[in-house]
Formats: structure tokens, sequence, C-alpha cells
């Protein structure tokens, strides 16, 4: 379905793909720039403690030798002497451990690559080699003399956020507490990406970083009131409650900044996947790039803690996706959140031979346009393009018929209830934008 109505499609597919890579399609592209625009009116735009940046892809490779990740930015790489897939022993452990049968892993392609051999057999655990640390950054090649200058592809954006922590204080108003937000791409070459966008090697991120003065329980509270707003987010869009819950990274699971983690998790058809991660990073990153924070009240000095929400905007898009599928017999819904469809309103004449039908729908659509994404529909049966619409998320279509040449009035149907109601066509605007 992503790919028939366009949401996302296989990255350079006519090539045959390159593995951890997808592009986003006509619907795709909206509903992914729907959620950031969501996030960044959440977690900006509502808030007076938190400002925003956009930084570098590429920074100076210094950044990720001091802020540790081309140490320790790593996962536990084995290789199956039989079959010879290579895979991560941390996968493998866990899944020895909770699986009994291999069916019970017949969705999450990780765990099938981790878990069973070409011939359709689990691998021998003897015959796995030692386990080696592979490094998840991204290396790029600079510069104009040989050698080039070796450089990486951000593995976090977090970074660019803490080597300008000075630049924002010192040209903001901010003051601690307070944020510092940003959306973007990041790179992962990860050992085994699957699950259609879930695992990628390019993705992107939306993230904030909190900054707080040193105090273990002002900083636990921030914390705890951090995860209670991003679960607040998710269900404000829609996602069920029942399908969310937090899980406690185990300290050998913890990414090598962080003092205590948890995943927000969804209820993916493949199983609980994270969707987030809320992270307390202490004072990690700014001690480790040396900067402190002065006050300007009391003179004093020291180095802020961080507690950070990250968010992928892919895995949101995805799931957002899967939650909002819904079968209805031979009907199709996908449930979006209104604010989040890729299209408000649809517009179509009820029959696309009766020329002043198509004109008057056309005049609507052309109006509606410029206030919503519209879309406009004159081809088959009106059935055929109710069903189209539902497929896609569109949450209402207008459809003009004879009666609404005389009286000036189009039926509005309702994708969930799929009931219409008669509205005055001057009325439109003000019943969609209340209806947002
Ligand atoms: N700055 C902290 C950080 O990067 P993370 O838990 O490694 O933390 C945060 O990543 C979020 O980024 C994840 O919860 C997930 O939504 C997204 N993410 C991470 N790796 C990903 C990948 N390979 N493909 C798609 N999304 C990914």
């Amino acid at each position: 379905m992503v790919k028939r109505r366009g949401f996302i499609f296989q990255g350079s597919e006519i090539y045959g793909g390159y593995q951890g890579f997808w592009d986003y399609g006509p619907l795709g592209v909206e509903l992914k720039n729907n959620i950031k625009k969501e996030w960044w009116k959440k977690m900006v735009y509502g808030r007076e403690d938190v400002v925003g940046i956009d930084a570098a892809i590429v920074m100076n490779p210094k950044v990720w030798e001091v802020s540790g990740h081309l140490s320790a930015f790593t996962d536990p790489l084995v290789e199956c002497k039989v079959c010879h897939k290579r895979f991560r022993r941390d996968t493998f452990d866990e899944f020895s451990k909770s699986v009994t049968g291999v069916g019970n892993v017949a969705l999450k392609k990780e765990y099938l690559d981790a878990f069973i051999c070409e011939d359709g057999k689990p691998h021998p655990k003897d015959k796995l080699t030692k386990e080696k640390t592979f490094n998840l950054m991204t290396e790029v090649f600079l510069g104009i003399t040989e050698p080039k200058e070796k450089a990486y592809l951000r593995g976090e954006i977090t970074q660019g956020v803490f080597v300008n922590f000075e630049n924002v204080v010192n040209s903001s108003r901010v003051k601690i507490p307070f944020g510092i937000a940003q959306i973007g791409k990041a790179f992962r070459n990860e050992i085994t990406p699957g699950n259609l966008t879930f695992r990628s090697r390019e993705f992107e991120q939306m993230e904030l970083e909190y900054f707080v003065k040193p105090d273990e329980k002002k900083s636990q509270e921030t914390f705890e009131y951090w995860k209670k707003e991003r679960l607040g987010w998710y269900t404000s869009l829609g996602i069920k409650k029942e399908k969310l819950r937090f899980k406690d990274h185990e300290p050998e699971k913890r990414a090598h900044y962080a003092r205590y983690a948890t995943d927000l998790e969804y209820e993916a058809p493949f199983g609980w996947s994270e969707f987030e991660g809320i992270h307390h990073r202490g004072d990690y990153d700014l001690g480790k790039h040396k900067l402190t924070y002065k006050d300007k009240e009391t003179n004093e000095e020291y180095t802020p803690w961080v507690i950070e929400t990250s968010g992928g905007v892919d895995r949101a898009t995805l799931f957002f996706l899967v939650d909002a599928y819904h079968e209805d017999g031979e009907r199709v819904v996908l449930k979006l959140n209104p604010k989040l469809a890729p299209y408000k309103v649809a517009v179509f004449p009820l029959l696309a031979n009766k020329e002043n039908l198509v004109n008057k729908a056309k005049g609507i659509y052309l109006e509606l346009k410029l206030l919503f994404p519209t879309c406009f529909d004159a081809r088959g049966n009106i059935g055929k393009r109710y069903f189209a619409q539902d497929e896609i998320g569109t949450p209402w279509c207008v459809t003009v018929d004879f009666q609404s040449l005389e009286d000036g009035t189009v039926t509005v149907r309702d994708r969930d209830s799929a009931k219409q109601e008669r509205i005055s066509i001057d009325k439109l605007p003000d019943y969609f934008q209340n209806k947002l």
C-alpha cells in the first residue's frame, strides 16, 4: 500500500534498491512534513523555554573523537561460520533466550538474520566468530588533495546542539533550564537494516536537548516530565495508548553517553519496537566538549546536565501509518489524525461527464487548495473515489451534485464514519478550519 499509494518507495529501486535507504513519495513527504511540523509546534512554538537550531550534517571530525562516538558508538558484530551471515551478537542472545520456535521471529528481519541460517535452521551457537565491535559512524572523504580528509556523516544530530551551546546562550535570551530543539538527518552503518524504514542507514531525528542545573532529584523530575510530555504528544495525535509503553534500558544496553535511559516503544506488527529514546546524559557531552554555563544573576558557573528526548521521524511516520491502518470489509481506511493527513479535503464532481458539475467542483477545489492541502478527483465512479481517499487518509470528501447547482450546498463525507452532511459552499473554509 505504501508503494502503490506513493508514501514510501525503495531507494534507487530501478537499480535493485540500496539496503537501508528509502524514498518518500508525494503522500509520504506530506505525512512526514506534517509530523515534523506538529513536533516543532509542540516543542518550540508551544513553549517559552525552547529555541531551535539546524546544524550541519558534516562536522569537524574532532567532534566525534571527543564525544566518544569513534570509540564507543558500536554494536557487537559476529558472523555465522556456516552461512556467513553477519549480525548483532546481542540480538542473537536476546532471541536465543526468548524464542521457543523459529516461527515466533517470522516478521522481524533483524531477528531473522540474527537467528536463522540460510538453510532455515538456527545458527549453531558454537559456529559463531568471536565478537567484534563494529563502529556505526559513516565515513565520507572530503577535500581536493590526496589523501582526502576523512570526516563523518553525523551518527546522531545531537552533537550539533552541544557544539553550538555557547553560540545559542550568547545569541539568544535563554536561561537555564532551557532546551534546544533540532530536526535533521542522521546516518548509521547499521549491521542489519530492515523492517521497511524502521532501521535504515539514513534517517531523520527530532530531538530536544534540555539543559538543567546539576541536581539529582530535580533532574529525575525533569526526566519524568519529558517522558510524560512525549507520550502525550503521540497519543494526542492518535496513537492508541495501549500500543505504547516505556522500557528502561538495562545498564549494558545504554549508550556510552547515558546515565540512564528509557525507550518509548510501539507494539508494531513485528513486536514492541523503539519509537523514541529519553536519555539522562548528565554532564557527559558538555563536559567532554569542555563547555560550561554562567548564571548571569548569581555568577555561578557549572556544567549543565542534559535530559534528551530523541525521536525518529521515519519511525514515527511508519508507526503513525501502521496505527492508522484499518480494514473494514473491502474498505481500507487510514484513520490518520487530520493534522497529519497528507490531504485534508478531496473535491469531486458527482459525475465526471457533466461539465457544469466539473466546473463548479474545480472552482471549490481551487479555493480550498489555497487554505488546506486539497485534491481533485473526477475519475471512475464516486464510490471508488471515496475508497481511494479513505485509503490515503483524507478526512473529508466534498461532492458537488445537481442540488449544488441550485442551492449552493455540497455534501461533506466524513472518512471515519462515512456519514455525509450538507454544507453551504461559502461555509466550507470555516467548517474545515474548525475541524482542524
Ligand atoms: N541522540 C540520541 C540518539 O540518537 P538513539 O536511541 O540512538 O538516540 C534515537 O536514537 C531515535 O532515532 C530512535 O528512537 C529511533 O527513533 C531513531 N533511530 C535510531 N537509529 C535509527 C535507524 N537506524 N533507523 C531509523 N531510525 C533510527
